[in-house]
């Protein structure tokens, strides 16, 4: 069978689509995540809107399998559970219902996982044994692969670090924790600072011609090019901060390099050099100078369609 589906569902948009056996996505489609309050018409919806490109393609026949990345996503059992940036509470059996629908053996994962088979696979991280793959959109997710294996765990869900705690009395997290790094280390993360800063500094500042409620990190990084001191001081915050905790990262498994993902990684030198610095300066003596820091090779909506396809070259066939 030549070709494969990959699919990548995310806070705001699910992005799918058919993969050849080169990593090239011959077509794609996308649809909105959060418009479904069951997850039921959610599935429904996604399949009625893949069926067309897979005609396009010969039909589920001509599909070795389909592999997507979630948040939350269990390798294990093919769920998501309790995700904290999606609409459908408790533990749903995605991959089943999705296998049900279209015929297609699918094989699900965590969404950054499904990122670092990508890197591995067609990116950054060639030829790489140990990395961590850290992403950093609406949340903050992250893939370790150690020895050439993505790290699973016992329980499936190994690499949620976007949910170490950083801040014993920090920021209340979707998970319903305090303190996480993905509230202070995701775009809504940077947002919130943005909020924060505006609110505790009264200098005067690009963003506060946008309405506090709908700052996102695009308008921080806009207003940083354009010599704005508070936006570059939420960048030099947040990569403080990020920089700390993948110091501690490096001290768990050793990378070769960590791979940064998402928009908020393309805010170049603004939040790069504040996360080399913090990362240099609190990293154990042994490993100083010895880990690299690299952007994801893989652009923007084709990466997370490609890494999660890369799964479905490898899902059993009932
Ligand atoms: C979830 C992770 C996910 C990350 C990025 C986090 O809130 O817990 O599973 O990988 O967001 O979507
Ligand atoms: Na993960
Ligand atoms: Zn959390």
């Amino acid at each position: 069978k030549p070709y494969v589906v990959g699919m990548d569902i995310g806070g705001t948009n699910t992005v799918f689509g058919i993969v050849d056996s080169r990593g090239t996505v011959l077509a794609s489609d996308s649809i909105k995540t959060h418009q479904f309050e069951k997850v039921e018409d959610y599935v429904d919806a996604v399949c009625e809107r893949m069926r067309p490109l897979l005609e396009q393609f010969g039909g589920s026949d001509k599909i070795k399998g389909m592999g997507v990345g979630a948040p939350n996503g269990n390798y294990y059992s093919g769920t998501i559970e309790f995700a904290p940036n999606l609409p459908w509470k408790g533990i749903i059996p995605l991959a089943a219902m999705f296998e049900e629908r279209l015929g297609i053996p699918t094989a699900l994962t965590n969404d950054a996982n499904a990122a670092a088979i990508g890197e591995m696979t067609y990116g950054a991280a060639r030829g790489m044994k140990d990395f961590i793959m850290i992403t950093l959109g609406t949340g903050v997710g992250s893939g370790i692969v150690i020895n050439g294996q993505l790290v699973y765990g016992h329980d499936g869900f190994a690499g949620e670090l976007g949910h170490v705690i950083v801040d014993k009395e920090g920021r209340i997290c979707g998970c319903g924790r305090k303190g996480c790094l993905e509230t202070y280390c995701s775009a809504t993360g940077v947002a919130r600072t943005a909020r924060e800063f505006l609110v505790a500094r009264s200098e005067p500042s690009l963003l506060r011609n946008v309405p506090a409620e709908e700052i996102q990190s695009k308008d921080v990084y806009d207003a940083a090019v354009k010599g704005d001191k508070l936006a570059q001081d939420i960048f030099e915050f947040t990569g403080d901060i990020l920089g700390r905790a993948l110091a501690n990262f490096i001290a768990f498994s050793s990378p070769e390099a960590i791979i940064l993902f998402g928009g908020l990684a393309k805010s170049g030198d603004y939040i790069m050099k504040p996360i080399q610095k913090a990362m240099e300066d609190n990293v154990l003596n042994i490993f100083k100078g010895k880990t690299k820091i690299l952007l994801s090779q893989l652009k923007d909506a084709d990466a997370a369609v490609l890494g999660a396809s890369a799964l479905g070259w490898e899902v059993k066939e009932n």
